[in-house]
């Protein structure tokens, strides 16, 4: 048994499509969400001005003596994470990471799209998984600036419609940002009935192989950098 908490970051409310995914298959866990709202959109910033974000996230996370930490962010995971693990060897974290195989194991006949960040879809890291599970029908698209509107609370329908407007006939919708599970209605205004794919059960299934339970009473904690994001998050969650 550990009772110590499991700890989460993202540039906002995004990861909290993930830690949903974590607490219905681990409710006693606890858990501290850590909302980055301030510096939001990770995913337009450069390497080195994330690495120093992501390092002060991980600084004030390690206060709590997290038996892991999760990386609820496909653009930190992609830009940066690979030196936080080589600062911080005896850290766990677990990252996200597009769900290209879940296509190319699955839909290779289906029209694809992954949806990604700028910083995410130009990545070293993300372009070399991309390429080995790349497949006919699967095309990248980065959408800058829709994690930023969603974080913001603004209506992205008119983003989106310009955005997808060529896509239309797709069948099946990489969601690889955590922020973009919360537009899914949005983006079927413009794709119709499309399939949508994300990493967030695969996430919550490796975090259970990995950690030794908590035997106490489960509870969520949040820490937001900026205005309060508490309620939205709670709201995702179904708290
Ligand atoms: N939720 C983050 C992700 O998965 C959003 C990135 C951003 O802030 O640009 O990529």
């Amino acid at each position: 048994m550990d009772n110590r908490p499991i700890c989460f970051f993202d540039s906002g409310i995004g990861g909290a499509t993930i830690l949903r995914e974590v607490v219905k298959l681990l409710p006693n866990e606890g858990y501290i969400y850590y909302a980055d709202s301030i510096n939001n959109p990770y995913g337009e910033k450069s390497k080195e001005e994330l690495f120093g974000i992501v390092d002060n996230v991980v600084k004030n996370l390690l206060e709590y003596n997290p038996k892991i930490i999760v990386c609820a962010c496909n653009t930190a995971t992609a830009m940066v994470l690979t030196d936080i693990r080589a600062k911080y060897p005896d850290i766990v974290f677990i990252g996200t990471e597009p769900a290209v195989k879940v296509v190319f194991d699955n839909y290779k006949d289906k029209k694809s799209i992954v949806l990604t960040t700028k910083g995410t879809g130009e990545s070293e890291k993300f372009l070399e998984l991309f390429h080995k599970y790349e497949t006919d029908n699967c095309t990248l698209v980065p959408a800058p600036e829709l994690a930023n509107l969603i974080e913001n609370n603004k209506d992205t329908s008119f983003y989106l419609s310009n955005l997808l407007k060529e896509y239309v006939g797709t069948e099946v919708v990489v969601l690889g940002c955590t922020h973009f599970p919360l537009v899914e209605d949005e983006i079927k205004n413009v794709l119709g009935d499309v399939l949508f794919v994300d990493g967030s059960i695969g996430i919550a299934n490796r975090i259970n192989s990995l950690i030794k339970k908590n035997n106490g009473h489960g509870f969520i904690k949040i820490i937001s950098t900026d205005r309060d994001v508490e309620d939205r998050i709670l709201n995702i969650i179904g708290k």
